[in-house]
């Protein structure tokens, strides 16, 4: 059998080929690259790079061709991308992979969305998949319509599809989200807790626990046609710092801020960076809005249908992150 994965230069596609490598080591794998660079870590796996690019319709259908399941985690994520970036790449670089697909008779296509497309503003408790919400951010959005457009050619097609929403992703390759904690607490910059860092409760997903549970998506009959939130913990943001903290062996320092505060520093932020003509602003509205909402997952369905339960919780997540970290020698530049 013939596979494709789509972002495997990136965290989540490169954990999808590590982890169908381990476990069907006679699987053919195909990537889909889109730059020259070497990626030796991913050569290493045995895979087949095909040069290609999700809006270049060519490319795909080249890519495709012999290929009967896709795993979908290519995609514009960078934080600061235009509207017109996430739409490109995430909405139509995702139907023309879908309609070469098609095209090729393919059969399985499992997609990596995100559990922003529920939005930043949610109840205080666990949402269903079923949760409707009217989403603002352009990355969402187009992450969302992205879901639609697979779900509609499966239903029109006939073939089976699973679509995976995790929350922040952390673990061995995170170069964003773990990172920023160990960072804050290492370089002993003074941590903005808002509203106190206890009021609200963020959800992670370990890498290894995302793509465990894409890949048995794929091999469950019932999970076709089908949206799964998949999460590994969730915790207060004090939680994670001070957990970060008894790890990397230093005492985070935090000040309380309000929200309404928060949020104007990250618009200050975003118009400075702006003007500077920096490409990355210190704080964004969209993390005040990650750090100082709560959001959490249910993760029933995915449990009882596809009997997945992740394997990492708050502190296995962290120390597996910082363990990499420190091989990547990421570590050394945060100390002062
Ligand atoms: N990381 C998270 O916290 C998180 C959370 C929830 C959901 N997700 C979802 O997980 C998936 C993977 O995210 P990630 O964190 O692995 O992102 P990532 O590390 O930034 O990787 C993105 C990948 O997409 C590729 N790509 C982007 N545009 C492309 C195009 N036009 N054609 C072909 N390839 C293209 C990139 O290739 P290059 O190397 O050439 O740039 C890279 O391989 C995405 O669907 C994302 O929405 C991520």
């Amino acid at each position: 059998m013939t596979i494709l994965i789509t972002g495997a230069t990136g965290l989540v596609g490169f954990h999808i080929a590590k982890l169908i490598r381990t476990q069907k080591p006679d699987i053919s794998i195909k990537c889909l690259i889109r730059s020259n660079k070497v990626y030796k870590d991913l050569l290493g796996l045995d895979i087949e790079t095909i040069r290609g690019d999700l809006l270049n319709k060519e490319s795909l259908k080249c890519a495709l061709s012999g290929v009967e399941t896709v795993y979908h985690a290519a995609a514009e994520v960078r934080e600061n991308a235009s509207s017109d970036a996430y739409y490109k790449t995430n909405v139509i670089g995702t139907r023309n992979l879908v309609e070469s697909f098609v095209e090729n008779d393919g059969k399985k296509f499992l997609n990596v969305s995100t559990a922003g497309v529920y939005g930043y503003r949610l109840p205080n408790l666990p949402v269903k998949e079923d949760y409707s919400v009217k989403i603002k951010h352009p990355y969402h959005t187009s992450k969302l319509k992205a879901e639609n457009e697979v779900f509609k050619s499966a239903k029109e097609h006939g073939f089976f599809t699973s679509v995976i929403r995790p929350p922040m992703i952390v673990g061995p390759g995170d170069r964003h989200v773990a990172p920023a904690f160990f960072k804050m607490v290492i370089s002993q910059k003074t941590i903005p807790l808002i509203s106190g860092g206890k009021k609200s409760v963020m959800s992670f997903a370990h890498v290894e626990d995302v793509v465990q549970a894409l890949v048995a998506c794929g091999e469950t009959n019932d999970a076709s046609g089908e949206a799964f939130n998949v999460c590994s913990f969730a915790a207060a943001p004090k939680e994670i710092f001070d957990t970060v903290g008894k790890i990397c062996g230093v005492m985070p320092k935090y000040r309380k801020i309000g929200y309404s505060t928060a949020y104007a520093l990250g618009i200050l932020s975003e118009f400075l960076s702006k003007i500077y003509g920096k490409k990355n602003p210190k704080i964004t509205r969209r993390r005040i809005k990650q750090l100082g909402n709560t959001r959490m997952y249910d993760t029933t369905k995915i449990e009882k249908v596809v009997k997945f339960k992740p394997k990492f919780n708050m502190k296995k997540s962290l120390e597996h992150a910082y363990q990499w970290m420190k091989e990547e020698q990421l570590i050394e530049q945060w100390k002062q």
